[in-house]
């Protein structure tokens, strides 16, 4: 029985190591949503529901749970913060061309139509964060809405 014991010391010591370990937060500020919310314009309603249930992951702020200081979860949310922003942020939205906007609100409303986006790995911790069906619905309207800026630029295929 000494081996389990010392296996067990050995994982404490290991989950002590990688305490030191540190990841650099996204703590960036809403600030540099601005470009967005001026172009596509979301009601207040939906304002709120992309700052409770997207942003964490497709912004430059992350609100982040008491545990996210603990390793290895802090590994885990770094990993699907710096994930989602590569795939879409919306903080860079300037930066984005009218194709590539009119793109990935074409790709939200297939996510979100589809149950797809919060990820589940995250609804399960922040509940408030799962869509109504009312709330997915106000987000596709307004992502349909907003799609009209760039569609007149966008060539038809
Ligand atoms: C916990 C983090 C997290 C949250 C919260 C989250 N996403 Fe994502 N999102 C990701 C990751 C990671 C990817 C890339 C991998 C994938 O597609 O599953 C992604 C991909 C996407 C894509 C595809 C972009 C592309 O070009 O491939 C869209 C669109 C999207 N998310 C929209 C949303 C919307 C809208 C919300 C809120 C309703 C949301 N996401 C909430 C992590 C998240």
């Amino acid at each position: 029985m000494i081996w389990i014991k010392r296996i067990l010391m050995l994982a404490l010591v290991a989950l002590i190591v990688i305490q030191f370990i540190t990841v650099e937060k996204n703590e960036g500020g809403y600030e540099s949503l601005q470009p967005f919310v001026q172009e596509t314009k979301p009601s207040e309603e939906v304002a709120g529901i992309l700052k409770t249930s997207c942003y964490d992951c497709h912004s430059n702020q992350t609100q982040y749970p008491w545990y996210s200081n603990l390793a290895p979860a802090s590994f885990f949310l770094a990993d699907h913060v710096e994930e989602g922003k590569e795939h879409l942020n919306f903080a860079n939205w300037e930066s984005y061309s009218a194709k590539r906007k009119d793109h990935k609100l074409d790709e939200l409303i297939e996510e979100v139509e589809h149950g797809e986006m919060p990820l589940e790995s995250y609804t399960l911790i922040h509940g408030d964060a799962k869509l109504s069906a009312a709330q997915t619905e106000a987000l596709i309207n307004w992502a349909k809405a907003a799609r009209l800026n760039y569609s007149a630029s966008v060539q038809p295929q």
